[in-house]
């Protein structure tokens, strides 16, 4: 996602600005921006693509200033252009602001600063922000009360780094559910959003809690709470190498992302949720809902995990909006004759939004009259602009190839649109609420998951030199039993295959003896004595079993050989928690054969060729 780095000192800042973008790079962005002060004004250089771009353009120009902020963007309101990317400047170019996060009532906020005679430029949200610090300084308000008294006007997420040229010695920068952190040095200091941008500078770092502004100056900082209570700040020493920090601490991408689960699902449903109503508001939806609720057919198109996604989608849209639904890998959508027309609506769910096969059955789906949605999570990506509408799952980026946290944010788009659907239709006010409420119980969820990794990682030892695994589960769990198959093929080279528990019966159960691992998906839940059966049937062969039970359940542990037992919910979102488990199998047993986790032979995460 987007990063923030800024200098403040004796030397020049724009080496020091690159270096911490080029050190943001992993998290992934599309554009790039650099912001300082030049004889007393505030000057703007940014460009789409990557940092390097950005220093060409730069290179040649005499930019002796010590004080300038730069950003990296991902873009999430309004696509990667120039305009859109930060800094964000005032009509005077008094004040720049560079912004991670999202600002959720920004609508109405650019609403009122636009009729009181502000003049927005960018589709942006963090447009808002110049324009707000910009009407607090209007009355007369210091560059910090300004950015303080804005800050109380806004909803949502925000680190921000704010310059001005009326304030040419300081920064202010401000944190509330995105990092922010400054680094402090001798005669001169530093802000980030990620520490990994200044540790080649220095290891002192102070972190910035939600809710804190500050003010940096070359030899100085004071911290206060947005209420404006005075706070003291802890200076930390920093140990970890470069490498471990752009990982954030995590020895791979993958586990990282693994854990970054509960944060990415909450940005996939922030703002999203209408409590009242009991439904969700999806804005890259708006006017589409009657069509798409009066479709005769939803279609859903992906290829890998994406596909397993639409598989759970189809369960969900089926349940609760009464519309048939199919779920087919694009790569036959496209090759066959698929009879569609102007009645159906099909879904692409890409995390990347550029797997050919989806975007040429995109193409194809829309040349025949199809309504096209994107469910992607790359913006600006060819299948986000394809489509006719869609909604981005704001996963942010992804870098282990092995999609893991795409995967659970697109399960939570499909929650949204299927209570957007059934709201519209036959789902009652106090099931929709349910549904929300569940909705917004799987952080906290995944969190308690999350802690089971030790116990997982013993699991994962003993089983790691298997030669084949049996991944089983029914209903809803299903597709998560394929996801695990899937993720374990990717990364340990394990053959695995997944099954819906009751065609055990018609083939794989002749494979089955004390060599194989049966991995099954066991909640409490309506198919739990079928499973159950299932299980003996495994057991009476001498096959080994890992099941995934609900927390309380004590029946299952005295048959197997190990559980793992977590939180329990609806049946609609139960494979946003019950896939946890297995994403972190795979991961241990892959890293315990000492195999690239993140770059695994022969895949891509960007597949763009047929
Ligand atoms: C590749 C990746 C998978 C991904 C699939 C679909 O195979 O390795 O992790 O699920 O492509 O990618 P998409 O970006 O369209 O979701």
């Amino acid at each position: 996602m987007c990063g923030i780095v800024g200098y403040i000192g004796e030397k020049k800042c724009v080496p020091i600005l690159i270096e911490g973008l080029k050190r943001l790079e992993y998290r992934g962005y599309d554009s790039a921006g650099i912001g300082t002060i030049e004889d007393g004004e505030c000057k703007v250089y940014k460009k789409t693509g990557k940092v390097s771009q950005l220093e060409d353009k730069i290179n040649g120009r005499e930019i002796k200033t010590p004080l300038g902020i730069g950003h990296t963007r991902w873009a999430t309101h309004g696509a990667p252009t120039e305009t859109n990317a930060h800094p964000h400047f005032n009509g005077k170019n008094s004040i720049l602001v560079i912004h991670n996060g999202i600002i959720e009532n920004y609508a109405t906020l650019r609403k009122a600063l636009i009729s009181s005679g502000f003049n927005f430029i960018s589709e942006t949200d963090t447009e808002v922000l110049v324009h707000l610090i910009d009407s607090f300084k209007k009355k007369g308000f210091s560059l910090f009360e300004s950015v303080r008294y804005a800050l109380n006007e806004v909803e949502g997420t925000y680190g921000i780094a704010v310059i001005s040229s009326d304030e040419p010695d300081k920064i202010i920068v401000a944190k509330k559910g995105s990092p922010l952190v400054i680094g402090i040095g001798d005669e001169e200091n530093f802000i980030a959003s990620d520490v990994s941008a200044l540790i080649s500078y220095t290891s002192q770092i102070v972190y910035l809690e939600d809710g804190e502004i500050a003010e940096v100056k070359k030899d100085s900082f004071c911290a206060k709470t947005i209420s404006a209570v005075d706070i003291e700040k802890e200076i930390h020493e920093v140990t970890m190498s470069l490498d471990e920090i752009s990982k954030g601490g995590y020895p791979h991408f993958m586990l990282k992302e693994i854990m970054e689960q509960p944060e990415s699902i909450r940005n996939s449903m922030r703002g999203r949720l209408l409590h009242k109503e009991g439904t969700a508001k999806l804005g890259g939806l708006v006017g589409f809902e009657d069509r798409i609720a009066d479709s005769k057919r939803i279609i859903i198109t992906a290829c890998g995990t994406s596909w397993h996604a639409g598989l759970v989608g189809e369960y969900m849209i089926e349940q609760f909006t009464g519309i048939p639904c199919e779920v087919e890998y694009a790569s036959e959508f496209r090759y066959r004759n698929p009879i569609i027309g102007k009645d159906d609506t099909i879904l692409f769910i890409s995390q990347s939004g550029e797997t050919a096969d989806t975007l040429a059955a995109l193409k194809e789906a829309k040349r025949r009259g199809a309504l096209c949605l994107g469910v992607v999570n790359v913006v600006g990506s060819s299948i986000a602009r394809e489509s006719e509408a869609g909604v981005y799952i704001h996963a942010g980026p992804e870098i282990g190839v092995a999609s893991t946290k795409a995967f659970t944010s697109q399960l939570i788009v499909f929650a949204l649109i299927t209570l957007l659907i059934a709201r519209k239709k036959q789902l009652s006010h106090v099931d929709g609420k349910t549904i929300i409420k569940e909705i917004e119980s799987l952080p906290e969820k995944i969190e308690k998951i999350l802690k089971l990794n030790d116990h997982i990682e013993k699991i994962a030892e003993e089983f790691k030199d298997s030669l084949n695994f049996l991944y089983l589960g029914r209903g809803y769990n299903f597709p998560v039993a394929l996801e695990g198959a899937l993720k374990l093929k990717e990364i340990s080279y394990i053959h695995a295959e997944g099954y819906p528990a009751a065609e055990m019966k018609h083939g794989p159960i002749a494979l089955i003896d004390k060599n194989m691992p049966c991995v099954f998906l066991a909640p409490s839940d309506s198919v739990y004595e079928k499973i159950i059966s299932n299980i003996e049937e495994v057991k009476a062969r001498k096959g080994r079993i890992i099941a995934i039970t609900s927390e309380n359940d004590d029946k299952i542990d005295k048959m197997v050989d190990y559980t793992i037992k977590i939180p329990d919910t609806i049946r609609m979102l139960m494979p946003v928690l019950s896939v946890i488990p297995l994403q972190l199998l795979a991961y241990h047993i892959a890293v315990k054969k000492g195999l690239n986790v993140d770059q695994p032979r022969n895949l891509a995460k960007s597949v763009t060729v047929e």
